[in-house]
């Protein structure tokens, strides 16, 4: 076991944070973790928005809370009633990865992006979380305005968020892996 693997299965999804910030020196080793990961024909078709302004992330959230709330289906209007609701968990950073719509394999590269830099948290003692329900609003008509407000670059799509911070969350055993799914062709 060395330092790289132990990261990989240490890393879990946090979503309860101190309110503590996080070191500016820390978000920029996570992001160029995140510049550095694999990308289809090396386009880099990313753009990251860290937003560190509890009042941004307060306005996101509460525009997917709205848009929940309306919903037909019984699980979104459910969470949205929660009185803590909150689609970045109190984390103090989120880093939204946003993907440039003309570049095919934008999705995986961004993925990748977002896992990279996941590790890379955990490897610095911060918590992180991968999230895709921090932009319901913003695939919306009415909430199409926080793109702009978000300064996302025109022909550039939100497709995942980083949570960042330190941990207030005393983690239980992992699920067990599924079963079945390695094929070795010796
Ligand atoms: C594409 C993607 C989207 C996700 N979206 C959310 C989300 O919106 N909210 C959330 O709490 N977790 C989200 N997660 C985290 C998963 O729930 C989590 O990775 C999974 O339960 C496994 O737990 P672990 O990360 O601790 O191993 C997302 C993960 C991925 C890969």
């Amino acid at each position: 076991m060395n330092e790289t693997i132990r990261s990989i299965l240490g890393r879990r999804s946090i979503r309860s944070y101190k309110p503590t910030p996080v070191e500016e020196e820390k978000m920029r080793i996570i992001l160029e973790c995140g510049q550095y990961a694999p990308s289809a024909m090396n386009r880099q078709p990313w753009h990251f928005t860290v937003i560190t302004d509890r009042k941004v992330l307060d306005k996101i959230s509460a525009e997917n809370q709205k848009v929940m709330l309306k919903s037909e289906a019984e699980g979104p209007q459910r969470a949205a009633k929660d009185p803590d609701f909150d689609s970045f968990r109190g984390a103090p950073v989120a880093i939204i990865v946003s993907g440039d719509q003309d570049a095919g394999f934008a999705a995986a590269d961004c993925a990748n992006a977002v896992q990279s830099m996941a590790i890379a948290a955990y490897s610095l003692g911060l918590g992180s979380c991968y999230l895709a329900s921090f932009k319901i609003a913003m695939e919306k008509p009415e909430g199409a305005y926080l793109l702009d407000e978000l300064g996302i670059p025109q022909g550039y799509k939100p497709l995942y968020a980083l949570s960042l911070g330190y941990s207030n969350e005393s983690l239980g055993e992992r699920a067990p892996r599924q079963e079945n799914t390695v094929t070795f062709i010796r």
